[in-house]
Order: structure tokens, then sequence, then C-alpha cells
């Protein structure tokens, strides 16, 4: 199963049948998955998206100018500043406004792998967007956050262990007073193999849909 086409299977799924407005992609990287976040967007709506590493905001805006052009590339406000300070660069009228999010930890696709996500700022964009969405699900409304977590390199079985936590504890109602549903995806048998773990906050007492 390739886990990064069906995290955006799932976004395209909660799209379909909900407006998607705002978006955040928070880890940018080539721009693969911020491509087809804007597409799923409405007229109006934007990605945002978070890398540390100038190549990657480079890489992703000439692959979007490519692929899509100028009115795509409209919709994607990129920004070399790491995932957990995302609520600094977006309006706060906004950020309350913002229904899916997205992670793909690991390296950028083609570096030297030099740079990886870490579990410090990992762990604290998550929880800021637990929060979030949460906040969202006591006011009546959706959101979606994918991350697709990996545990075969050299540091990344501290943020696996991380996330699979913190997937499991909104599973147990760790998020009180909202209705949470978690998926998990991948290769289960082989211990290394990534996973992505998918979590749909709805407003409690209505049942996910
Ligand atoms: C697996 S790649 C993302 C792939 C990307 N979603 C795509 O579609 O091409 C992971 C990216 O996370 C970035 N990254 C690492 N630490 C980060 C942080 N603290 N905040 C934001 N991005 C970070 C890396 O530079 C790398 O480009």
């Amino acid at each position: 199963m390739n886990l990064t086409s069906k995290s955006l299977e799932i976004a395209s799924e909660f799209a379909r049948v909900r407006r998607l407005r705002y978006a955040l992609d928070m880890t940018l990287g080539n721009g693969r998955d911020t491509l087809a976040l804007a597409r799923m967007v409405e007229p109006g709506g934007a990605v945002f998206s978070f890398d540390v590493q100038a190549a990657a905001l480079e890489n992703s805006r000439n692959l979007i100018l490519k692929e899509a052009g100028e009115d795509l590339l409209e919709k994607c406000r990129m920004f070399l500043a790491s995932h957990e300070m995302y609520a600094k660069f977006i309006p706060e009228n906004i950020v309350d406004k913002i229904s899916v999010a997205f992670f793909n930890l690991g390296w950028l696709p083609g570096s030297d792998k030099s740079v990886i996500t870490e579990l410090k700022s990992t762990a604290e964009a998550l929880r800021s967007l637990r929060g979030l969405f949460v906040r969202r699900a006591r006011a009546g409304e959706d959101s979606l956050l994918n991350v697709l977590s990996y545990r075969g390199h050299k540091g990344a079985a501290q943020e696996f262990e991380f996330v699979e936590e913190f997937f499991n504890s909104l599973e147990e109602g760790g998020t009180d007073l909202t209705g949470v549903a978690v998926s998990r995806f991948g290769d289960f048998e082989n211990p290394e193999s990534p996973v992505l773990f998918s979590a749909r906050f709805f407003p409690e007492g209505r049942g996910d849909i």
C-alpha cells in the first residue's frame, strides 16, 4: 500500500463531503502533498506549509508551477519555519478554520538525509493541533489529522513511539467532550514499516460520517 497516496485519498474523501477551506502541510518536502491539498481546497482557500530547509520551498515552488501554474501556487503559502510555530504565521481567525493537517515525517526525499523531523517539535505541533481540533469539534466542526510516521531510520523509533501513543490516547478518549475516530494503515507484519495514523475529530454525539 502506498501510504502517501492513502493519506491523500483520505483527505480527498474528507473534502468531498465537507468544504475544505484551509489545510496545513506540516512537512512540505518536495511539495507533493501541498500540491494535492491545494487542488482540494475551495476557491479563496489556502494551504499553509512548513519546512526547515530552503531547498524544500524552492523544490515545491518549482513543482507546483510546473504541474499546476500560478493560480494554484497562489493558494500555497510556504514558510521556512519549524512546524510547531505554525500559529505564528497564520492569522488567528484563519487558524480556527483549518480543518486538515498533514505530517509526512522523516527526511526530504532526494536530500542527504541530514535533516529529519524530531520528536520535540513533532510532539509540540501535534499537541497544539489536538487542542485546535478539539476546540473545532466543540464548535460543531470536523477536522482531519494524518501523520505518516517511519521507524526504520536512526532516531525514528522514539518519534514513532510518541506518534503511536498520541493516537492511542486520542482513541481512548484523551480528548474528552469530542468524538475521535482513529485509523491506522501499514504493513503490520513488518516491525520496520511506516504507519499512517489518521484521526477524524467530530462533534460528540453526532457520530462519525
Ligand atoms: C518526508 S519529507 C515530506 C515530504 C512531503 N510531504 C512531500 O510531499 O514531498 C519530511 C520533511 O520534513 C521537513 N522537516 C524536518 N523537520 C521539520 C520541522 N521541524 N518543521 C517542518 N518541517 C520539517 C524535512 O526538511 C523534510 O523536507
